[in-house]
């Protein structure tokens, strides 16, 4: 196993360490880099079967749920289709409203997720078409669906999920403008700054990777902590929901990630002195609005970690302490404000002396209900 680990103390760390090369290799023979363009050799659609589609649903569970979240904003962004994002076990217990005209989209990364195989299986029954995300060739997921995009991120050991989430959630840009290609709901130029933008994000990602200790010391601050919280609006609030379930699986500290806009519903009742805030602030169109929300926990007491781009000097006079991500288009920074998410988990996570790569009572796939 040590082997394995390739000098890693951990396989979460270890993996972690992996996604450039994991979001390298699922561009590759989908994203030509000269040509600036997308194609999915592998997707037999016409451009008349993805005309008809009126509704996409994405089902999945946990993490791959959380892709979803980002898938769902990316492709309604880019092709104006409507899309639901449902996890699996509640999809399968209800009559879901699909047909011909849906496209379902199922991600998971064994393939082999029981909920996700019968959300799928029904799915087909009701006539939809159904595109698997999958990073397991040959798994039951694979096999069954009517298409397939191979995430590439190799074998994912530990429980808590890193470079499969990441490949999927860049399988979801690509996807989004593979279709916003072919609705013509993209122009040129921005189809071809995302492309370029997306290129750019695997170097981004290692220049992030080379500072990793640099978020070390904000474990330490919060691992005696009793809850954490996580806040961000649009896309922010999808990758907090994704830092918070990260935190929690292997920490063992409770852990919520909200819409910040809900706080006054509910959660601002639970902040107290000291209790740590991480504030998600990388969306462009909604950064008055998050900084207006950190102002109403710093008032109640909150330790505000603002998470913001280079540059957003703004953010200093709002919070205690800032974590910063490269500078990327807002629909792009989820690749990016996760990876210090995942590394505070997991540097928590080790400051507590846990099993990082086995939590209790957690398995890496969930193969029964
Ligand atoms: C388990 C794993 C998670 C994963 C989820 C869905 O809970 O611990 O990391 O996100 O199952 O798994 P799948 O293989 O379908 O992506």
């Amino acid at each position: 196993e040590q082997a394995e680990k390739n000098g890693y103390d951990h396989f979460m760390l270890k993996e972690i360490f992996e996604q450039p090369t994991a979001l390298r290799k699922t561009m590759t023979g989908r994203l030509d880099q000269e040509a600036k363009r997308v194609d999915f050799e592998e997707l037999q659609w016409s451009p008349e079967t993805i005309q008809q589609w009126n509704k996409i649903t994405i089902v999945a569970c946990g993490t791959a749920y959380h892709a979803g979240l980002i898938g769902k904003h990316v492709i309604e962004e880019l092709t104006r289709i409507p899309v639901d994002v449902e996890v699996a076990s509640e999809f399968r217990y209800r009559r879901p409203i699909i047909d011909e005209k849906t496209l379902v989209i199922v991600v998971s990364q064994s393939g082999e997720t029981a909920d996700t195989l019968a959300a799928m299986r029904q799915s087909q029954r009701l006539g939809a078409n159904v595109l698997a995300i999958t990073n397991v060739v040959g798994s039951s997921i694979a096999r069954e669906a009517d298409e397939v995009i191979l995430t590439m991120a190799g074998p994912e050991i530990a429980v808590a999920s890193t470079k499969a989430y990441t490949t999927q959630v860049l399988s979801f840009y690509l996807l989004g403008l593979y279709l916003a290609e072919s609705k013509q709901t993209v122009t040129e130029q921005k189809y071809k700054q995302l492309i370029e933008s997306i290129i750019e994000l695997p170097e981004k990602i290692e220049g992030m990777l080379e500072h990793s200790q640099g978020i070390r010391w904000y474990s330490d601050s919060i691992k005696d902590a009793k809850s954490v919280f996580f806040l961000g609006r649009g896309l922010d609030h999808a990758v907090a929901l994704e830092g918070s379930l990260k935190l929690k699986e292997i920490s063992y500290i409770h852990s919520e990630a909200y819409a910040a806009g809900e706080l006054k519903h509910g959660t601002l009742a639970l902040i107290e002195e000291g209790t740590p805030v991480i504030a998600l602030i990388t969306q462009d169109e909604v950064s008055e609005k998050m900084l207006g929300n950190v102002k109403e926990v710093k008032a109640r007491g909150a330790q505000v970690l603002g998470v913001a781009e280079e540059g957003n000097l703004d953010i200093w006079e709002y919070v205690d302490e800032t974590c910063y991500i490269p500078n990327t288009p807002s629909i792009l920074t989820p690749l990016l404000t996760v990876i210090p998410l995942q590394l505070i988990a997991y540097y928590t996570s080790l400051a507590l002396g846990n099993d990082v790569d086995k939590p209790r009572n957690l398995a890496k796939s969930v193969t029964v209900e």
